[in-house]
């Protein structure tokens, strides 16, 4: 795919994964010659309010963490241009610092993990025949050679991040619109409020934050992005439903 908005030397050569055996499915995905797979979140029935019932048709997508890319060959199929922000193999994830000793026991079997959902992206990609691409990096510093966006998605991957409001900022500077997707907890609701998730018992080293939705539409006011109403919908882990949020801003 040619973008005169960005430099194509950033963006990863597609791995060529073989066999579905090599892949972990953080989506639940159906795959022409495959059927159905089942992963960890099937959001197949509720794509529309999980992105804001945005319009994607022509649109230049930037989108933070696509795991296995159910969220991104959906956006492509409504007719966007999508690049998504991939953390590095180096880095492996923003890990919470609980000692030492404890995260060792973590990092080798992540590490698999990670490799394996990657790998999930470019098996589901090659089926697909997509053209979207990867930019594999430093989510907290992304290259202006990214180019410009019309939509950035940030959708279930900021309670991952120890710095939200960064990756909220670097889109904003790149994007003229943001979907914002994440999990709804009723008790936050009505105050800005950024909540820890982990405790000393928890032991929840991937995951930083419980969110209000004030909180994200505030900070989305003070960069200047005006947001329409927020959604709430449920959606499926494990068969399980879970309720979630989107709010969308625009400049
Ligand atoms: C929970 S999955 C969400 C996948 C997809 N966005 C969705 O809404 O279903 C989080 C994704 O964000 C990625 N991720 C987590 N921390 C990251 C970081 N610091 N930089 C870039 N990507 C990150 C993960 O590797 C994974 O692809």
């Amino acid at each position: 795919m040619q973008s005169k908005h960005s430099n194509d030397k950033i963006f990863a050569v597609p791995q060529k994964v073989e066999d579905v055996a090599d892949c972990y499915f953080y989506h639940t995905v159906e795959l022409p010659g495959y059927g159905v797979i089942t992963g960890d979140w099937d959001l197949r029935r509720g794509m529309d309010d999980y992105l804001g019932k945005v319009a994607f048709a022509g649109q230049r997508v930037l989108e933070i963490g696509p795991a296995s890319g159910f969220v991104t060959f959906e956006m492509e199929k409504r007719g966007a241009e999508v690049v998504s922000v991939e953390v590095t193999a180096e880095h492996g994830w923003d890990f919470v610092p609980y000692p030492a000793s404890k995260l060792e026991e973590v990092f080798g079997p992540r590490q698999i993990v990670m490799q394996r959902l990657k790998n999930s992206y470019w098996f589901s990609h090659a089926v697909q025949h997509s053209k979207a691409r990867v930019y594999y990096g430093d989510v907290y510093d992304l290259p202006s050679s990214l180019g410009k966006f019309d939509i950035a998605v940030m959708a279930s991957v900021l309670l991952h991040c120890r710095d939200p409001l960064r990756i909220i900022e670097q889109c904003g500077e790149k994007a003229t619109s943001l979907i914002i997707t994440d999990m709804f907890y009723p008790d936050l609701e009505g105050a800005p409020i950024c909540r820890l998730a982990p405790t000393s018992q928890n032991f929840l080293w991937h995951t930083w934050w419980h969110f209000s939705t004030r909180f994200l539409t505030q900070f989305l006011a003070v960069m200047g992005f005006k947001t329409s109403e927020t959604l709430t919908h449920q959606q499926y882990h494990r068969g399980r439903a879970h309720t979630l949020f989107t709010v969308v801003g625009r400049r």
